[in-house]
């Protein structure tokens, strides 16, 4: 942490606890470098921040089979409920994910500030640091990242690296990456939300007569406006559209369990080749059909037939 942030945080402190003397603008009072220190004991990953100390595994499996392993299990593996701190090695892209020190955290550090922070549970910050330099090495231990003899100090701690660390990197998505608009860019008060029967999910936050082609993405290319937004509906579809919101939009809006996609113009036209009639018949009747089943009114049974009629009507002026 800075110091100065520190110095804000004591300051707040004093603030909250009543307030001790009047600094500038009557508030708190200059932070001690002891009340800083008190507040600085953040570990970084290359190991800024550790202290002065030494442990060894040995020593650790003394300090957690007493303090550690009536809760994490004298394995790690975790008693009851509470947390599993090793092993689950390779379950981390599977669906069943176990995210333990040794399988997940990326950094070792990470390890010492937080048992230093706030291990044992009952009494947070009661270990001197050789006894966090030991307890962590028994638990780097217990995960096979060190052998039995590593002896944890400044120097080896900020050297172990931990299996998953490549794992974690600056956040490569496209949104974070925009280099920012500097000319001709969109007017924010020009801004809009265009929602479309295609789903919830805006499809960009510009306004067509705005004369910019910018979308949500900075990029020059407009997301074209979702097609139902041109298509005059008839009445009847008018009133099928409040029933398919309610009824249908979950599956045929996005095409879950195989539902064709309201809009998707290939996929209907098969479809609408049959008749009304075949259509208002499947859908107030249910089928199974190719790709899956379409439940009985969609499986509202509140409706009447005329209601799943005019959704029908809505979704196929809507996809055609
Ligand atoms: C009374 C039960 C208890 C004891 C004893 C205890 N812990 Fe914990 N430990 C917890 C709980 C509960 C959490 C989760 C806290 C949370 O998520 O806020 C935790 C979390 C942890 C974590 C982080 C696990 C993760 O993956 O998020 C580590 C590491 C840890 N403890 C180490 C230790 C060490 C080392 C000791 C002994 C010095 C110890 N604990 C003693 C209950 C305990
Ligand atoms: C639980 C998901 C689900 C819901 C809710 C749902 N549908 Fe469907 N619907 C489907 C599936 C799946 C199909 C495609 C079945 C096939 O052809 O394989 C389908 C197909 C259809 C078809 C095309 C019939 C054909 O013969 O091609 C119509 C019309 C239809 N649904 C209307 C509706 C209406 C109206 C509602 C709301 C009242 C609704 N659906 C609600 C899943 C659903």
């Amino acid at each position: 942490m800075s110091k100065s942030l520190n110095s804000a945080l004591a300051a707040v402190l004093l603030v909250c606890a009543g307030g001790v003397q009047a600094g500038v603008l009557g508030l708190g009072s200059t932070a001690t470098p002891e009340m800083i220190a008190g507040w600085d004991i953040d570990i970084r990953p290359d190991g800024q921040g550790l202290p002065d100390g030494e442990g060894s595994v040995a020593d650790g499996e003394a300090i957690y089979e007493a303090q550690c392993a009536s809760c994490h299990g004298s394995f790690g593996e975790g008693v009851g409920r509470w947390p599993v701190l090793s092993g689950g090695f390779g379950t981390l892209d599977t669906l069943d994910p176990k995210k333990t020190v040794g399988s997940y955290w990326p950094y070792a550090s990470t390890l010492w500030d937080y048992i230093h922070r706030a291990m044992p549970y009952a009494a947070p910050q009661s270990l001197t640091d050789d006894e966090v330099y030991s307890v962590a090495a028994y638990v780097l231990y217990l995960n096979d990242i060190v052998d039995d003899d590593f002896i944890s100090n400044r120097e080896t701690f900020s050297k172990v690296k931990m299996p998953n660390e490549a794992n974690f990197y600056v956040d490569n998505r496209p949104d974070v990456q925009n280099t920012r608009c500097m000319e001709n860019c969109a007017d924010p008060r020009q801004f809009e939300i265009v929602t479309t029967i295609n789903g919830v999910t805006p499809t960009g936050h510009f306004k067509e007569d705005s004369g910019v082609a910018a979308n949500h993405y900075g990029g020059a290319t407009p997301i074209a406006t979702a097609k139902a937004t041109e298509v005059a509906l008839s009445d009847a579809a008018t009133n099928g559209k409040s029933v398919y919101d309610k009824a249908c939009m979950a599956c045929h809006t996005m095409g879950i369990a195989g539902a064709p996609k309201t809009g998707d113009v290939a996929d209907w036209s098969t479809r609408i080749a049959q008749g009304m009639d075949v259509l208002h018949s499947n859908a107030i009747n249910g089928y199974q059909g190719e790709k899956g089943v379409m439940p009985a009114k969609g499986g509202n049974m509140s409706l009447s037939d005329d209601e799943v009629r005019d959704a029908v009507l809505y979704m196929v002026e809507s996809s055609q």
